[in-house]
């Protein structure tokens, strides 16, 4: 039985065809305003907000418990809905065209005054709101995210569905097979010492699946990484997580693809071309200096080493003849930088960890550079034109290993890009990345470790590089990028149990441990396991770029701080000392 009247419509829901009709409407106080004798408030749910008017003259009773209303209180009232009086109407409100004349209204839920007003010009920090994230929550923004994530649920659900694949649910508490990331312990109560691990991703589970003859899988599926934060990584995230048997490379793009399509489409309104652009690995990085370029705007880099081989300037040469490159590109009108903004340019680049930063500026009375006596000015000129460069402009260099400068210069690239407002925010810029390198040395554990993942098949033309050039056998493997964002990765995969103890063996794990930790994968490869491959997308990722928000934490309902901490419920915490005994732990 309810104790109060419960709602006839949404606080989002009636229009001037309700005029004359009494309805309930149940929400929350948004705001009260009391004009001299007349309170007028604003009634919200999540469906929108509609006005509530409490006049003495129409009802007393009403009026007076009106007075006790303030922000944030849940109510429930009721009334009858009128025309807005001429000029008072709101047109931006769907509802705004009529209002509540109350004649009831009764105090559901009373509020304390909240630690920020709810409404999108909040400017309270970020802290303060990830602690009060309900109130948070309540903001229009955060709920316009939360439906349009629930609507991504849906049109992936449909999408996959359409196509012959089935959802299966893979264990939260699985085996520690580390995947490149810490992976999250979770000890074991019946087995002393021992420990199960959430899944930095289902990979060994849907390899499985394919075994198991599974042939078309996907799940929407948390997952979990112990790595370091940043605004577009939480330690617990979402993967649209897809395998695939019988398929090569052109069958995920394929699928993918038409993915992206519908999501543009849905969402954005926008028709993408397809197919979408593809990039080698190598040409990413000799072009954009990055793995996960940003193609909205141009900047683009170019190799100088031809020109500077044999240049007096040691810096460069020797690096060429070691093997190194010196790159470069020209930032348009640079040339008129001042010198506090080169000093400033030059230590930001020292800041990436590049060992200085080379520049050219190309001004009214000619090329001039703080290196300029050992380049000499007619390779000044050849550099600054070999990289389309002209009068008033800046030319950027650096010079170190083909990695390392390559990479500088990708960072300062974007820097320029964002300093000097290049991004063209209207565009969406998607593309592939391909040709991965499937190993790379691990200069700290000096061994070779998987680029994408240890399951990743070698390309075929490269198998025979393995033993010779490891380091330069390309992967199977591909990316895909939107607006510089890796929004999923994903690989075919080795089937054949003699390749991956191979591979297993690159990376420096010997026979015992690759059985120790894998062996339930090599086992079951030697049951039948077909060609397969697959894609995991970052939901999260994929939500913040649709939305336009500018971190993952404003697209997921309860997300951690770049501390990995939860500041509503306060996890991780300490337990109780009852329970780590139960865990056969004891902390130190
Ligand atoms: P990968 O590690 O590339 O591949 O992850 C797939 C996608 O997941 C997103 N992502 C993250 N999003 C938020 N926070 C994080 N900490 C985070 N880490 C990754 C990225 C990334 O592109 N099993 C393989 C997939 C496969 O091979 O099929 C995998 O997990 O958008």
């Amino acid at each position: 039985m309810a104790t109060f009247a419960k709602r006839t419509h949404t606080c989002g829901a009636l229009r001037l065809e309700s005029t004359g009709t009494r309805v309930t409407l149940n929400g929350w106080v948004d705001v009260r305003r009391d004009l001299g004798g007349v309170i007028f408030i604003d009634c919200r749910d999540r469906y929108g907000k509609t006005q509530v008017v409490f006049n003495p003259q129409n009802n007393a009773d009403a009026y007076q418990l009106a007075k006790d209303l303030r922000s944030e209180f849940v109510i429930t009232v009721s009334g009858v809905v009128e025309k807005r009086p001429a000029g008072t109407e709101n047109p931006e409100l769907p509802t705004g065209m009529i209002d509540v004349l109350a004649d009831d209204v009764q105090i559901l839920s009373k509020a304390d005054t909240p630690p920020f007003p709810i409404d999108d010009s909040v400017d309270a920090s970020e802290d303060i709101r990830l602690k009060y994230r309900y109130l948070d929550l309540r903001r229009p923004e955060l709920q316009r995210n939360m439906m349009l994530r629930h609507q991504l649920y849906q049109l992936v659900h449909a999408y996959f569905n359409e196509r012959q694949f089935i959802e299966v649910e893979t264990p939260i508490l699985m085996k520690s097979t580390p995947e490149g990331a810490r992976d999250y312990l979770v000890p074991s109560r019946v087995h002393r010492g021992k420990f199960y691990a959430l899944p930095q991703s289902p990979q060994t589970y849907k390899q499985i699946l394919m075994v198991a003859g599974y042939d078309r899988y996907m799940q929407i599926v948390k997952c979990f990484r112990d790595e370091d934060l940043r605004a577009d990584r939480q330690p617990e995230f979402t993967q649209i997580d897809v395998e695939m048997s019988f398929v090569d490379e052109s069958d995920i793009r394929d699928l993918t693809e038409g993915l992206m399509q519908r999501v543009f489409k849905e969402f954005k309104g926008v028709d993408i071309t397809l197919p979408l652009p593809r990039l080698t690995y190598k040409e990413a990085m000799e072009k954009y200096g990055s793995d996960k370029p940003d193609t909205r705007f141009g900047l683009e880099l170019g190799c100088l080493n031809e020109l500077v081989r044999e240049a007096p300037f040691k810096v460069f040469s020797d690096n060429v003849k070691r093997g190194g490159v010196v790159g470069g590109f020209v930032v348009p009108g640079g040339a008129s930088f001042t010198r506090n903004q080169m000093d400033n340019l030059v230590d930001f680049s020292k800041s990436l960890g590049a060992g200085g930063l080379v520049y050219i500026k190309w001004t009214e009375t000619g090329l001039e550079s703080p290196n300029e006596k050992f380049l000499g000015k007619e390779l000044l000129e050849r550099i600054a034109t070999h990289l389309g460069g002209k009068k008033g402009d800046l030319v950027l260099m650096i010079s170190d290993t083909w990695t390392r400068a390559y990479t500088f210069l990708g960072m300062l690239r974007l820097e320029m890009a964002r300093r000097l407002s290049l991004i063209d925010e209207t565009r969406d810029a998607l593309l592939w990345v391909t040709e991965f390198p499937l190993l790379e040395y691990d200069e700290e554990e000096k061994r070779y470790v998987a680029v994408h993942h240890p399951f990743t098949s070698p390309h075929p033309d490269d198998i025979p590089l393995l033993d010779t050039e490891t380091g330069k056998a390309r992967a199977r493997a591909y990316d895909l990028v939107l607006n510089g964002t890796e929004i999923a990765g994903g690989s075919i995969r080795i089937f054949d149990q003699t390749l991956q103890k191979k591979m297993f063996a690159l990376m420096g794990i010997g026979e015992e441990e690759a059985n120790r930790k894998f062996g339930f994968l090599l086992s079951a490869f030697r049951y039948g396991a077909p060609p397969h491959g697959g894609i995991a997308f970052g939901f999260d990722r994929l939500m913040m770029l649709l939305t336009g928000m500018k971190s993952i934490r404003d697209v997921i309902a309860f997300p951690k701080t770049a501390s990995a901490v939860s500041l509503m419920d306060e996890a991780p915490n300490e337990v109780d000392e009852k329970q780590l005994r139960e865990l056969h732990i004891r902390t130190v």
